[in-house]
């Protein structure tokens, strides 16, 4: 991939107004409750904490590191837990921050994992969401944008590790 291939798919301003409804939408939502709001690192990082910024009602963070993509442009299927909660959920009001939603393997593995910690309620706020490559069913309650299927990074997305620190979402145009 070369650098001129990485193109503008959502600019900072429309992605940050867009996470800035989300916080507005979640702070009414959760009113008079506290959140947990769990990242899922490293693709989530960027987005909770701009997010983090826009949430009114009291929240604490905690952060967990699943198996996911490696390097690699597929999903390899298969999830673990590879750094898990540092504080209890029980009894807690858990909202799992993650940067984007593909096939749901992810997701769906981890919100029954939350559950069974014995959370008061779990939701999931995605930054974005590609609906096309849904393999398992996930109830996400709050979406930024749902996007086609195509591959994304900035913001906290990679590429073999790179590009997370873009400020806006791109994604890469093909050679012909
Ligand atoms: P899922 O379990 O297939 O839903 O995978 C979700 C994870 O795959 C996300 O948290 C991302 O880390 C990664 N992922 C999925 N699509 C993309 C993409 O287009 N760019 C970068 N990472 C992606
Ligand atoms: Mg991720």
């Amino acid at each position: 991939m070369r650098e001129d291939q990485i193109k503008v798919m959502i600019d900072q301003e429309t992605l940050e107004n867009k996470i800035a409804e989300l916080g507005a939408i979640i702070s009414r939502d959760y009113e008079g409750k506290e959140i947990v709001l769990i990242c899922i690192l490293k693709g989530g990082a960027m987005f909770m904490m701009q997010l983090a910024k826009s949430i009114t009602v009291p929240v604490t963070m905690d952060f967990m590191v699943l198996s996911s993509y490696g390097n690699e442009l597929i999903s390899s299927g298969e999830v673990k837990i590879k750094k898990d909660l540092d504080d209890s959920i029980e009894g807690k009001h858990v909202l799992i921050v993650e940067d984007i939603v593909d096939t749901g393997r992810t997701l769906s593995f981890l919100s029954t994992y939350l559950v069974k910690k014995g959370a008061a309620s779990v939701q999931i706020c995605t930054m974005l969401d590609k609906p096309a490559r849904r393999v398992v069913p996930v109830d996400v309650k709050y979406s930024g944008f749902e996007i086609a299927d195509e591959f994304v990074l900035g913001y906290g997305l990679d590429y073999a590790q790179k590009y997370r620190n873009l400020p806006y979402i791109a994604y890469v145009e093909q050679e012909e």
